[in-house]
């Protein structure tokens, strides 16, 4: 287990412990119970997660002592609401849940996000425990504290910084992923490593994610969390750095927004996201055309999409999409250009037609 604490003065960022490994969940309780976590263990987890891990997860908690309680969910973006959450409530308060007690948020970037926010809000707070099972959630969402829940009007609109405790990475998960979803989440890996990390970006352009023995899956997701922690300790609320993590997520957001979350995985969205981004880096002579190559070459290589279907969304309805989404959440639209690998920058001055210009180019057909 390597402890990484946060600032102490801060309360977003209070410690969490980070274990790393292949095989490891049957440790979840002794790890729980090492942090001092003394009270019951909520498990929240969606119903697939819960039949194929939920026993071991109860197991590996009784082992340790703990008296677990398990409640699995229908699993997709919906369950992300207040009704979910309410409905979470109640079987806490039902089962008498104290302030000392622990939530294990066990599944993918819903179930965290949403566990997360009830643990945040339950009794004023209690501990949580993020033990994430898809990669997308092992790289970013269980990571930084993050907890939100949707509104009709928008995702994420409701939430709370509430770091985890503990979050357990185990790449075990890893092999009953549908290719799909691994391709999905591979998307925040090559975003991490175009943003922070050359030497791991020319890594992953000869690289599938399927192709990889789990150690060197590990060492990848290893390297990707390490950067999230650093960027969070620098900046926990998302006040200047934290922003950077949103590369190709202004587009990606609103290619999902505008498809109505049917079209395409979060990952997905992504990676047409940071195709379109590097393409309004390059149009601002900021990038060459070889490495948008590379970038884009790196994403197919990969099974991800990098061009939108318009017969979806037109690039009209992606464009007021993101506008929208900014509006929502009161804040100007921020685009997260490159300059090179390893070197992003924030911008707020990219020009309506000119992202028009290139969401055209983004909705054509790839070649
Ligand atoms: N997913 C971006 C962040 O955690 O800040």
């Amino acid at each position: 287990m390597i402890a990484l604490a946060g600032t102490d003065a801060d309360t977003h960022t209070a410690a969490t412990a980070l274990a790393f490994g292949d095989g490891i969940l049957g440790a979840l309780g002794q790890n729980m119970a090492a942090l001092g976590l003394a009270g019951r263990a909520f498990v929240i987890t969606d119903e697939r997660v819960g039949e194929r891990y939920g026993d071991a997860t109860m197991a590996a908690l009784e082992r340790a002592g703990y008296r677990p309680a398990l409640r699995a969910i229908a699993g997709g973006e919906t369950a992300k609401s207040l009704a979910g959450a309410a409905k979470l409530y109640s079987w806490l308060a039902d089962e008498r849940a104290e302030r000392r007690d622990t939530i294990v948020a066990l599944g993918g970037g819903v179930i965290g996000d949403l566990a997360g926010f009830v643990a945040a809000t339950y009794l004023r707070g209690i501990a949580l425990v993020q033990v994430p099972t898809n990669v997308l959630a092992q790289v970013d969402s269980a990571i930084g504290g993050k907890t939100a829940i949707n509104l009709p009007h928008g995702k994420n609109l409701v939430g709370a910084f509430h770091p985890a405790r503990l979050t357990l990475i185990d790449v075990a998960f890893l092999d009953s992923l549908p290719l799909r979803e691994l391709r999905s989440g591979w998307a925040e890996v090559l975003k991490t490593a175009i943003l922070f990390d050359p030497p791991l970006f020319e890594l992953l352009e000869t690289a599938q994610p399927h192709g990889l023995e789990r150690r060197q899956l590990l060492d990848v997701i290893t390297r990707c969390v390490q950067w999230k922690v650093k960027i969070v300790k620098e900046d926990p609320t998302e006040k200047g750095p934290r922003m950077l993590l949103n590369l190709g997520h202004t587009i990606g957001h609103a290619i999902e927004a505008a498809c109505r979350y049917e079209t395409y995985l979060h990952g997905e969205a992504v990676a047409i996201g940071l195709t379109g981004a590097t393409e309004i880096s390059r149009r601002r002579g900021l990038v060459d055309q070889a490495l948008a190559g590379r970038i884009e070459a790196s994403l197919r290589l990969d099974g991800l999409p990098v061009r939108f279907d318009r017969t979806k969304a037109t690039p009209e309805q992606v464009l007021a999409a993101a506008a929208s989404d900014k509006k929502a959440q009161g804040a100007r639209l921020r685009w997260i250009l490159i300059r090179g690998l390893g070197d992003p920058e924030i911008v707020t001055d990219v020009p309506p037609e000119l992202v028009l210009d290139v969401l055209e180019w983004l909705s054509e057909p790839a070649a």
